[in-house]
């Protein structure tokens, strides 16, 4: 079963941790500052401000990091963003420092920074190496772009889209993301961890493919550049093989 895989990747995050762990308190301080203040006149509250906690992890225009865990926002759909920012708030995603940062925003605030965040236009990183054999490779490639009908696996680019930029209002692109982010985000969904509006889609899809499937097609995603324009596919444009609680068709 996947704690095989996974224990190691699950603990990894928490070590680049303890560095920014000292900035996001003051972080977390600062956000809650703007909210309980908003009308402090020495503190000025622009969108601009607001996102100062975030972009220490996040990049100053949401472009992710460096660190495999720490995810690309810039460009995901709003709804995608606000979703994920209610699922931490609410306990359906976990990862202490976020759980924490966004415990007392409300909906409109968090609605506000998910709109920023899909807005800003970034470049993405150089697409990531291989590091395995043109075999894994070329197995990641096939699951996402045809899915594997004998074992119910649908194609990712059936709902991810076929430049894998995802799809208004909340199906997020899969460029520009980590393998081990991805593989992350994969195991938690099979463990529980990460849960989504049901029904959860991604549950089922999850729980549905093997370590080596969630390796091939992590190390494959992580290697494909962006699109020339590189904009999630226009809302209901791509029928969805499952239903998906957080995209309503
Ligand atoms: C200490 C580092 C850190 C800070 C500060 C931080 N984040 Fe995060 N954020 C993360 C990590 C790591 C994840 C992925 C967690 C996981 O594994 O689920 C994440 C996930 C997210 C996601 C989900 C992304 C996706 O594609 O699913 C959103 C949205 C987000 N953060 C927004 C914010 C916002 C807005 C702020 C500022 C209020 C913020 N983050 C501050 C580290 C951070
Ligand atoms: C039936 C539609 C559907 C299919 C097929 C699908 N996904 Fe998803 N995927 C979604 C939705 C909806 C979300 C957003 C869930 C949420 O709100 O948390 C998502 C989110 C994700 C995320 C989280 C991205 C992030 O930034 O955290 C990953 C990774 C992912 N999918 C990978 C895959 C892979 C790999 C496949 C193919 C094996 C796949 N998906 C197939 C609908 C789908």
């Amino acid at each position: 079963m996947e704690l095989r895989v996974f224990p190691r990747r699950i603990f990894r995050p928490l070590i680049p941790l303890v560095a920014p762990l000292g900035a996001m308190l003051v972080v977390g301080a600062t956000c809650a500052f703007n909210v309980a203040q908003a009308a402090q006149p020495t503190a000025p509250d622009t969108i601009e401000s607001r996102v100062q906690g975030c972009i220490a992890c996040h990049g100053t225009h949401g472009q992710g990091s460096d660190n495999d865990y720490f995810p690309r926002l810039a460009g995901k759909p709003a709804e995608y963003l606000f979703n994920q920012l209610m699922n931490f708030r609410e306990g359906r995603r976990k990862y202490p420092p976020m759980n924490y940062l966004v415990t007392y925003l409300s909906d409109e605030y968090l609605h506000e920074i998910a709109t920023y965040f899909s807005h800003q236009r970034p470049p993405y990183p150089p697409p990531a190496k291989p590091t395995v054999g043109s075999s894994t490779l070329a197995h990641g490639q096939d699951l996402v772009q045809h899915g594997d009908a004998a074992r119910e696996i649908p194609a990712c680019v059936a709902c991810h889209g076929a430049k894998l930029t995802g799809m208004e209002p909340a199906i997020p692109g899969l460029v520009g993301l980590h393998r081990d982010y991805i593989s992350a985000q994969i195991g938690a969904w099979r463990s529980g961890s990460r849960r989504a509006i049901a029904p959860d889609c991604m549950h089922e899809i999850a729980t549905r493919l093997t370590d080596e499937d969630v390796n091939a097609v992590a190390v494959w995603l992580s290697t494909q550049p962006a699109p020339p324009n590189p904009v999630p596919a226009p809302a209901r444009s791509l029928k969805t093989p499952l239903a998906c609680g957080s995209e309503p068709q």
